[in-house]
């Protein structure tokens, strides 16, 4: 959709009029003096006819000031009544501030989000314009708004689109097209460029596919020549069997989106280029299928690293762990990031945790989590923090290697994986890990089984926007 600014009105055409419970004094200049059967419950709302014939959603924003809150009643009202949208659609904004009026856009956009695009039969779709009354200069959230409601929905198909589809190597031709277009750097390390360089645990993983792992390495450079203020890595898992260490099947089928941490990264330096931030970020996605083979590697098997640290892998379902140390090695050795702050659906523990509602985040750098934290509350994709205590480091010990990839303990699973991850950042004073597996793929309003949220866009596009220099 496109976002306009005006400067008033046309009252003969489709209008969306955000009310606050029980004010609704707006609402009857346009209906006239009758009773509506609406309070402005949020994220209810009711259709009145002008008289012109057109149409004024009356659409609940609730009781207190809430930009997400905002937003998810935006999302809602254009999913459900989008198909009667014609090409001009008018929003009143003027109550709204720069925030909300942001959240409402990219709420907006996220509610034209199409799941399913391998139907035969495709819905029709009017590219509509909305014309947006707004006080004061606007265009800062519209613009913006739209930007990232669009990358969003481009983050969430990606998400949902099945492994058959996606595999590593389309992974790298979508950041390749991205940054074409959005004119930043992309380097795409395949099957002979990750032997040449030794990104062993990762070609390890990706061992018992036909489709061979795929590092790919964006670099978005406002100030080129300085630091990179922020290295992301992420998790690019395409589709998780388990590998010998077999998943059961139940669910299985939403192991194609073992790669959210990855479409995360994608999606936010894509963003950082779009939106011209003045940062130097680099994002590595370690992508690799995790099948079962003949050729899989095996529990019980040591293996190298991109670090030359060697590792026992115990279960070959803890994959994830393998494929980020590599990424996390490579992004600080290469690049030596000022923060690096990695995003994985790495653990089923940490479901077991915080189930749904929020990432698990692991740090010893406190002004980093605070910051993180405030950022989750504020765009409600929360995180909770969770230990890195050194004790953990025993069940990490392996008799035979540097290090094994499992405890093999029931217990804090979450704690270890995230423990196995700092054994290789090179004790980085300034490293994140956030486990997303919970949060990354939901249920929603919109589909029958669980689908992407897009969880950690907005928090990780706000979190490096606090490093942007001045
Ligand atoms: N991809 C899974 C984690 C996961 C679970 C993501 C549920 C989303 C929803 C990961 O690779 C995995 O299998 N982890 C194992 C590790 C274990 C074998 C040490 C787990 O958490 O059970
Ligand atoms: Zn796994
Ligand atoms: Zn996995």
């Amino acid at each position: 959709m496109k976002y306009i600014s005006i400067e008033q009105l046309d009252p003969d055409k489709d209008l969306i009029l955000p009310c606050r419970k029980n004010q609704l004094e707006l609402l009857k200049e346009f209906t006239g003096n009758i009773t509506p059967d609406f309070e402005g419950e949020h994220a209810t709302f009711q259709t009145f006819y002008g008289k012109a014939g057109n149409r004024i959603y009356a659409l609940g924003i609730g009781e207190e000031k809430d930009a997400v809150k905002i937003g998810k009643a935006f999302q809602k009202l254009c999913f459900d009544t989008k198909k009667y949208w014609k090409d001009t659609m008018q929003l009143q904004g003027a109550a709204l501030n720069a925030e909300e009026l942001q959240k409402a856009i990219i709420g907006m956009e996220m509610g034209t989000y199409q799941i399913g695009r391998f139907k035969t039969e495709q819905k029709a779709t009017t590219e509509t314009t909305i014309q947006v009354v707004g006080s004061g200069d606007i265009a800062g959230p519209l613009n913006e708004g739209a930007l990232i409601g669009a990358t969003i929905n481009r983050i969430k198909a990606l998400v949902d689109a099945p492994a058959n589809q996606k595999t590593p190597e389309y992974l790298g031709n979508w950041a390749k097209e991205s940054a074409g277009l959005n004119k930043y750097k992309c380097t795409l390390l395949g099957k002979k460029e990750l032997e040449e360089q030794g990104f062993d645990a990762v070609l390890a993983v990706g061992r018992g596919s036909e489709n061979p792992p795929v590092v790919v390495v964006t670099e978005y450079m406002a100030r080129p020549g300085d630091g990179i203020d922020i290295g992301l890595v992420g998790k690019g898992i395409t589709f998780d069997t388990g590998g010998l260490s077999i998943k059961p099947s139940q669910n299985l089928h939403y192991m194609k989106s073992d790669m959210g941490g990855a479409a995360v990264v994608l999606g936010v330096v894509e963003l950082a280029a779009r939106m011209g931030l003045n940062i130097n970020i680099v994002g590595v996605v370690a992508s690799a299928e995790n099948a079962v083979d003949s050729k899989s590697y095996r529990p019980g098997d040591v293996i190298n690293s991109y670090s030359k640290k060697t590792i026992e892998i115990i279960d070959t379902d803890a994959e994830g762990r393998l494929v980020l140390a590599d990424g996390l090695s490579y992004i600080i050795q290469k690049f030596q990031p000022h923060q690096v702050i990695d995003l994985a659906t790495l653990t089923g523990s940490v479901v077991r945790t915080l189930a749904y509602s929020a990432a698990g985040m692991f740090t010893n750098n406190s002004e980093m989590a605070t910051k993180m934290s405030d950022i989750g509350n504020r765009v409600n994709e929360r995180v909770w923090p969770l230990p890195l205590y050194e004790e953990f480091e025993t069940d990490l010990e392996s008799d035979i290697a540097d290090l094994r990839n499992f405890s093999g303990k029931p217990v804090a699973g979450a704690i270890t994986a995230a423990k196995f991850l700092q054994a290789f950042t090179n004790e980085h004073k300034q490293w994140m890990h956030l486990d997303i597996a919970g949060v990354a793929f939901g249920d929603s309003h919109y589909a029958k089984m669980k689908s992407s949220s897009g969880f950690g866009v907005q928090l990780i596009l706000e979190y490096i926007k606090t490093s942007i220099k001045k």
